[in-house]
């Protein structure tokens, strides 16, 4: 009985005594998530905890951001979706808001060839209206220069909020329903995905996030419904190829079973 109690209570997953290290070629014999989502967390407290302005831990973790679209793309990886500005961080000092949509610029115009030499396609989901013109541009421009690509997917959501993306797709489909160019009737899952900022990009099989925080901040909330989460007390300017392995590895262990049993 005692042994049935601690299996139910461990349900088989992983805890957090048990982690094991993978390699990329342990990750690479298993299953690979096809759409990896990261919440890139931790930037601030890492700057703090070095004394340092807090704008040094997201300059720092720009370069994480090529390391790990450099590692998930070796995997095999179809999309990595990154959390890179959310409708909420305008609350933020105007210094750190403006440092902040710096960052694409810095981090395209050093990377954007490699980006087109890997076969990487860029896109974006989140409000582009509420962007600088120079974000906006510096974006387009690689939107532009890689939309023929037909390798990994690298999905920066940037003035993105889940709720704000739901809502709009609402009015959308009520807008068109309207109109009668969408029936009640067909109005499914489905259609309703297709409306929202993703449009044909499928869900997060995976979803990380960083820093220790257990909670979703407005992410994703319809495409994440069936993703596996793993969440990590690394600070993301610390995520290194072996902390996304680690991921990809525990996402590996665990059973996907959609409702089913
Ligand atoms: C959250 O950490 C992080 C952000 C709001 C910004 C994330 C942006 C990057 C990692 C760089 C993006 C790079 C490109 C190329 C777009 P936080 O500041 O909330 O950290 P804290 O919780 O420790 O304060």
């Amino acid at each position: 009985m005692l042994n049935l109690l601690k299996n139910w209570k461990n349900n088989n997953q992983p805890q957090a005594s048990d982690m094991e290290s993978y390699t990329k070629e342990d990750v690479l014999n298993g299953h690979v998530p096809e759409h990896i989502a990261i919440i890139m967390d931790g930037n601030g407290r890492w700057a703090k905890k070095r004394a340092l302005p807090r704008v040094a831990g997201h300059h720092e973790g720009m370069k994480v951001v090529k390391n790990t679209t450099r590692i998930a793309n070796q995997l095999g990886v179809k999309i990595l979706t990154l959390y890179a500005f959310s409708t909420e961080n305008w609350k933020r000092p105007k210094f750190e808001v403006d440092f902040l949509m710096k960052l694409p610029e810095e981090f395209l115009s050093t990377y954007l060839p490699e980006l087109v030499e890997e076969n990487v396609q860029v896109r974006i989901i989140g409000d582009r209206t509420g962007l600088p013109d120079h974000t906006l541009r510096a974006i387009e421009k690689a939107v532009i220069d890689t939309k023929n690509n037909t390798g990994m997917v690298l999905n920066f959501a940037l003035n993105y909020g889940g709720r704000k993306e739901i809502i709009r797709a609402v009015k959308s489909i009520a807008e068109q329903t309207k109109n009668g160019d969408i029936e009640i009737d067909e109005i499914d899952e489905e259609l309703f995905s297709s409306y929202l900022m993703t449009e044909s990009l499928q869900d997060p099989d995976l979803l990380i996030r960083t820093s220790g925080e257990i909670r979703l901040s407005n992410f994703m909330l319809w495409q994440i419904a069936y993703s596996e989460f793993v969440f990590t007390d690394v600070l993301w300017p610390d995520f290194k190829d072996s902390h996304f392995l680690q991921a990809v590895g525990e996402y590996q262990r665990r059973a996907r079973r959609y409702g089913g049993v």
